[in-house]
């Protein structure tokens, strides 16, 4: 199959429409989608990501008020959440209803939903007029997408046809938010913070510990080929590594101790939204270059800090 990379809109709702996947641009990553009430295209979804079937897909609506169509018993937290951050990069897990097959939940009680922001992906959702059941668009435990040429990497021929919306603005995947007697629980975190939450709905318990909340969160996740260290001492480790061909992601300054064309910068002065938007792309960039190991410093735990934290630390686990 030749991966094309395009603009043409009503050629990816026609792939759509027809069982076929499409990668799509969101506001976050890449997503890898399919039509999310036919089963036989959402079972090509795990195919091509390699993807364990107990990992359940986020479905992607283009209107908040499709909701009640997907999920039912929707508590009014929800609702205010939707009001404030739909579209955008907010995935809510509810009861769901029979219309979604059991493959899009992994045979789970409950459903995430999003209304992704990008304006491309919200024209095709209104023109193909059906939910899209899309992880993002990476081999399943590889670094997420944010860049057409990311996914066409990562899934040469095995995706027919990736819709260019260009870079995506936000950079990490969205937060996603179950509820508990009907008081909101972070099961991932991600670009809206506890605090975002807490002040539309007053109450928010925060994910903590080792349980896995959402399925598919493994320890070892978003990781590069090469392997990563993640500290916040960048001056210490590259000491230590000095024998080795290292790379460093840096936060917002330089290291003086090894060249600069070893290294990137993701935000300038403690700006973490920027580095939210680059630190994917960083990634992937870092691991073309075959080094021995990158080197990456951790964020200030304020506002998204600990989501991107939360990434690297992922991407640094070892794999098992
Ligand atoms: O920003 C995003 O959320 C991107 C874009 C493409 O929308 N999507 C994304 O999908 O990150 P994926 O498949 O890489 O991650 C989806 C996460 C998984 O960790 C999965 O376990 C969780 O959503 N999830 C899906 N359905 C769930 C459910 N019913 N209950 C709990 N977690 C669920
Ligand atoms: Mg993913």
């Amino acid at each position: 199959m030749n991966t094309i990379i395009g603009k043409d809109l009503n050629k990816a709702a026609g792939l759509l429409s027809s069982g076929n996947l499409v990668a799509i641009p969101t506001e976050t990553v890449y997503g890898l989608a399919a039509n999310a009430l036919d089963e036989h295209a959402v079972r090509h979804i795990f195919e091509v990501k390699k993807r364990p079937p107990s990992n359940p897909l986020i479905v992607h609506i283009a209107d908040a008020k499709q909701i009640g169509e997907y999920a039912s018993a929707i508590p009014p937290a929800a609702f205010l959440l939707l009001e404030k951050f739909a579209p955008g990069p907010l995935t809510l897990v509810l009861p769901r209803k029979a219309i979604i097959p059991d493959i899009v939940t992994a045979g789970r009680p409950t459903v995430a939903i999003r209304i992704p922001a990008h304006p491309m992906t919200l024209e095709l959702l209104r023109v193909v007029g059906i939910p899209l059941a899309a992880p993002s668009a990476n081999p399943s435990g590889y670094i997420s997408p944010t860049r057409p040429e990311h996914v066409a990497r990562g899934l040469a021929g095995k995706v027919g046809y990736i819709l260019d919306g260009g870079e995506c603005t936000t950079g990490i995947e969205s937060t996603i938010v179950g509820f508990e007697g009907g008081v909101p629980v972070i099961y991932r975190q991600g670009f809206i913070t506890a605090e975002d939450i807490r002040s539309v709905v007053g109450k928010v318990k925060e994910y903590s510990g080792t349980a896995v909340h959402a399925p598919g969160m493994l320890a070892s996740h978003y990781s590069p080929h090469t392997p990563l260290v993640l500290t916040d001492d960048i001056e210490f480790e590259v000491v230590k590594n000095r024998s080795r061909r290292i790379g460093v992601i840096n936060f917002d300054r330089y290291c003086r101790m090894i060249p600069m064309n070893q290294q990137l910068i993701l935000g300038s002065d403690g700006d973490l939204h920027s580095a939210a938007r680059n630190l994917y792309a960083a990634m992937h960039e870092m691991d073309e270059k075959g080094y021995d190991l990158i080197i990456a410093s951790k964020f200030p735990p304020i506002g998204i800090g600990p989501a991107l934290n939360d990434r690297l630390e992922r991407a640094a686990a070892t794999k098992i």
